[in-house]
C-alpha cells in the first residue's frame, strides 16, 4: 500500500512564535489561551489554502466589470474541535471560517489504559458527501483520540479525503496510526515531537493542553 498521508509544518514565523509561548511551562493560562486562539488561526489559514471549495463569478466594480472567485456555498464547512484541548483553537478558526458549522465532539482518554470514550457527540447522523471536515485536535499523542473521531465521522459519510486536521504537537505513534488507516488525509502541525512519556503525554510537547488553556 503506498502512504500518501500529508504532515505539514508551515514555516511561518507567527506559528514559530506563538508554538513557543505555548511549550513554555512559566506561560500563564491566559496568554496559552491567546496562544491556542493564534496557532488556531495560522494554521487553519495554511490548512485551507487548497481545500476550501470556490467558484467562478464577474462582479461590477465602481468602474468596470471583472472576474472573481467566491467561496462555493453549496458545499458544507464543518469544523470538529475534539474537548476539551480542541476548543482553545476554535475561536482563531471561526475568525477566518466564520460561514462553518461546528461540531463539537468530547472524548475524554482514560488516564490509565489512555483508551478514550465519547462523553459527547454533536454531530449530525449523516453528513452531505462533499462536506469538507476541519477537525481540531491540539495534541496527537497515542493516535486514540483522533481515530475515534475519524472513525465517528466516516461512519456518518465523511470522505477522508476530504478532512484537514489542525494540531499543534504531534507525534509518531498518531501520525503512524492515521497514515495505515487513512492515507488520505492531510494534517497540519506547528511541530513534529520526539515522542511520548510513558503517561501518553508528547516530550517535549507543551503538557496538557486542556488543563493549561482552561486553568484546571
Ligand atoms: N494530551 C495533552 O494535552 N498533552 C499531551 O502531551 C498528550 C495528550
Amino acid at each position: 500500500m503506498t502512504l500518501q498521508l500529508r504532515v505539514y509544518v508551515p514555516e511561518h514565523p507567527l506559528i514559530k512564535h506563538w508554538l513557543a509561548v505555548a511549550r513554555d511551562a512559566g506561560t500563564p493560562s491566559v496568554l496559552f489561551k491567546t496562544a491556542m486562539t493564534e496557532l488556531g488561526r495560522w494554521l487553519s489559514y495554511e490548512a485551507t489554502r487548497t481545500w476550501l471549495p470556490t467558484m467562478p463569478t464577474t462582479l461590477q466594480t465602481p468602474l468596470a466589470q471583472a472576474d472573481g472567485t467566491l467561496i462555493d456555498p453549496e458545499v458544507p464547512i464543518g469544523v470538529v474541535p475534539i474537548l476539551r484541548a480542541g476548543l482553545a483553537l476554535l475561536d482563531g478558526v471561526q475568525h477566518i471560517l466564520p460561514i462553518a458549522s461546528t461540531y463539537h465532539l468530547g472524548l475524554v482518554r482514560n488516564e490509565e489504559t489512555l483508551e478514550p470514550s465519547c462523553y459527547l457527540n454533536k454531530l449530525p447522523q449523516k453528513f452531505h458527501p462533499q462536506t469538507r471536515i476541519l477537525i481540531l485536535e491540539p495534541m496527537l499523542a497515542t493516535g486514540g483520540s483522533i481515530m475515534m473521531a475519524m472513525e465517528i465521522l466516516t461512519q456518518r459519510g465523511i470522505d477522508p479525503t476530504l478532512v484537514r486536521i489542525v494540531s499543534v504537537v504531534a507525534a509518531p505513534p498518531a501520525l503512524k496510526k492515521l497514515s495505515e488507516h487513512y492515507p488520505s488525509l492531510n494534517i497540519y502541525t506547528a511541530i513534529i515531537d520526539e515522542g511520548l512519556n510513558n503517561r501518553g503525554y508528547i516530550v517535549p510537547g507543551l503538557g496538557d493542553a486542556g488543563d493549561r488553556a482552561f486553568g484546571t
